[in-house]
């Protein structure tokens, strides 16, 4: 595993927006697997900045995005669809017909699972996925107990993650459950980016990286992945030194 770590977010931010438009001038039309959250929020800023200078092109990228909540209709301002417009899409050269994120309402979630499934095969599989990690380990909206094999399905959110995420986005409620990539789907990525800052991911980051692979640490799967790379701010890798 390549563990990276930067003096601050900007820093960080500026490495993992550098990481995904070295992987787009290699393969214009790489898949990206994108992360919503607050972690990234610098990384797309930094794409913007690229953008509009020409640093990067999208034009021939394909997206798909990890998870959505349940029940929020895309243009819900707590949906993670809003987010990606508003962090990302609308600010750069994105194809609209090659974004796709999770869809949380309609009658047959389970049938429309199955269908991202399918269209990140025909797309040709993920090349370089983004990923952040919740404070109990998730990855996407894999909680612990998650299975390693698992697909993209409807799963029920840990009562912390609501709380937190509803903190973070002065959101007064948020679904408890999701539609979220499985561990699975994201483990069939090429390569992945997990980026995390901030001392209050310092332990998990430290028990994902360090400690054994199980169900109950999520992002602890990606130790048996054979290319990931690890952004980390200062304060996020302060427990890894230690156990280093
Ligand atoms: C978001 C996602 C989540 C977040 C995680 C960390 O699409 O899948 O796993 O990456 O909850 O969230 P932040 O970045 O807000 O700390």
């Amino acid at each position: 595993m390549d563990i990276r770590v930067y003096g601050d977010y900007r820093e960080m931010s500026r490495a993992a927006a550098q990481i995904v438009a070295d992987q787009l001038r290699a393969k214009p039309d790489s898949v990206l697997g994108l992360a919503t959250g607050s972690t990234p929020e610098g990384m797309y800023a930094e794409l913007v900045r690229m953008y509009r200078e020409g640093q990067v092109d999208f034009s021939q990228a394909h997206s798909f995005n990890l998870d959505e909540y349940v029940g929020l209709s895309p243009d819900d301002p707590r949906s993670y669809n809003v987010y990606m417009w508003k962090n990302l899409f609308r600010h750069v050269n994105f194809d609209p017909k090659r974004v796709h994120i999770p869809s949380g309402v309609g009658d047959d979630l389970a049938g429309q699972c199955l269908r991202y499934e399918r269209m990140i095969e025909e797309a040709g599989g993920i090349d370089l996925q983004v990923l952040g990690i919740g404070r109990n380990g998730h990855i996407g909206f894999n909680e612990p107990g998650s299975p390693f094999d698992s697909r993209t399905r409807v799963v029920d959110l840990a009562e912390q993650t609501v709380s937190v995420n509803m903190e973070k986005t002065e959101a007064i409620s948020l679904p408890t459950q999701a539609v979220s990539m499985g561990i699975g789907t994201i483990l069939e990525s090429r390569r992945i980016m997990l980026l995390a800052n901030g001392v209050e991911k310092a332990e998990i980051v430290a028990k994902a990286l360090r400690g054994p692979v199980t169900w109950m640490v999520p992002a602890s799967a990606l130790q048996v992945h054979g290319d990931v790379v690890v952004l980390l701010d200062k304060p996020a890798a302060s427990r890894l030194e230690t156990r280093m």
